[in-house]
């Protein structure tokens, strides 16, 4: 598995507090399942798992390779589409677009915003709906007296992986996350280095308003609660 995989699995991979809700949606549209930014798997290998049709865009190449190797493994079909969201276009269409984990903070501010949405619009039928996971992110800044975060941690070829969660700084349009990975070799030798992530600003009504120039409405607004290791997140979901 390549450091990538590792490192997306040790910092996403044991999310689930989500997945009942992409699961309700996706029983709901009764038909195939785009996920936009699909990293190893997590969402798509679990709707595929409970029957769904379901189609996985990301563009590190690793990443989607490892969601192949695990669908093999767990004898699941996913089909998988290397490209960046910005730029999809896809000839099928499909009854339901996800975008979980806040997928829509990371593509680039509202211009990237605004060229995911028009892409998942297109994917869609008239009636067809878009889910999008989002972090209000001024919210998830931990107040001065909040316990120390822990790390997460996971091991792999013998090589175990730590990343601590450091800070959370503002940045011009949102905040950066800034986390220190640490690994260490089966002899004991440990790396480490800083890891930053930016996460764009964006408010459920900003989405909404988003969408809806990009002719999808927003129809429902869901919560997915905090867990003792996780914020908690908005789900916005958008009939075209
Ligand atoms: C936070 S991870 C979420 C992975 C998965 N959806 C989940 O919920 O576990 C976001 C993923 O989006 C991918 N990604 C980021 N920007 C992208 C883009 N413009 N197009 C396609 N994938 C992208 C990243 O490589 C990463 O795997």
């Amino acid at each position: 598995m390549s450091d990538a995989a590792v490192w997306h699995d040790v910092e996403c991979g044991s999310y689930a507090a989500d997945l009942p809700l992409w699961r309700e949606l996706a029983k709901r549209a009764g038909g195939p399942v785009l996920e936009l930014g699909a990293g190893t798997g997590r969402v798509a290998l679990d709707l595929a798992a409970h029957g769904h049709g379901v189609t996985a865009v990301e563009r590190d190449r690793e990443l989607l390779d490892e969601l192949a190797r695990r669908a093999q493994a767990r004898g699941l079909e996913v089909e998988r589409v290397a490209d960046d969201a910005r730029n999809l276009t896809l000839s099928t269409r499909f009854a339901l677009v996800v975008a979980p984990m806040q997928f829509l903070q990371i593509v680039g501010g509202p211009a990237g915003r605004s060229a995911v949405i028009g892409a998942a619009a297109a994917s869609l039928a008239v009636g067809d709906h878009f889910a999008a996971a989002l972090v209000e992110v001024d919210e998830s800044v931990a107040p001065d007296d909040a316990a120390p975060p822990v790390p997460d941690v996971g091991e792999h070829d013998g090589w175990v992986y730590s990343s601590l969660p450091l800070d959370v700084r503002p940045e011009p349009g949102g905040v950066a996350v800034e986390r220190l990975r640490q690994r260490v070799s089966p002899a004991g030798r440990l790396e480490e280095e800083r890891h930053t992530q930016l996460l764009d600003s964006l408010t459920v009504d900003q989405l909404e308003y988003e969408a809806a120039e990009r002719g999808l409405r927003a129809v429902e607004r869901r919560e997915v609660p905090a867990t003792a290791d996780h914020v908690g997140s908005m789900v916005v979901v958008c009939r075209r």
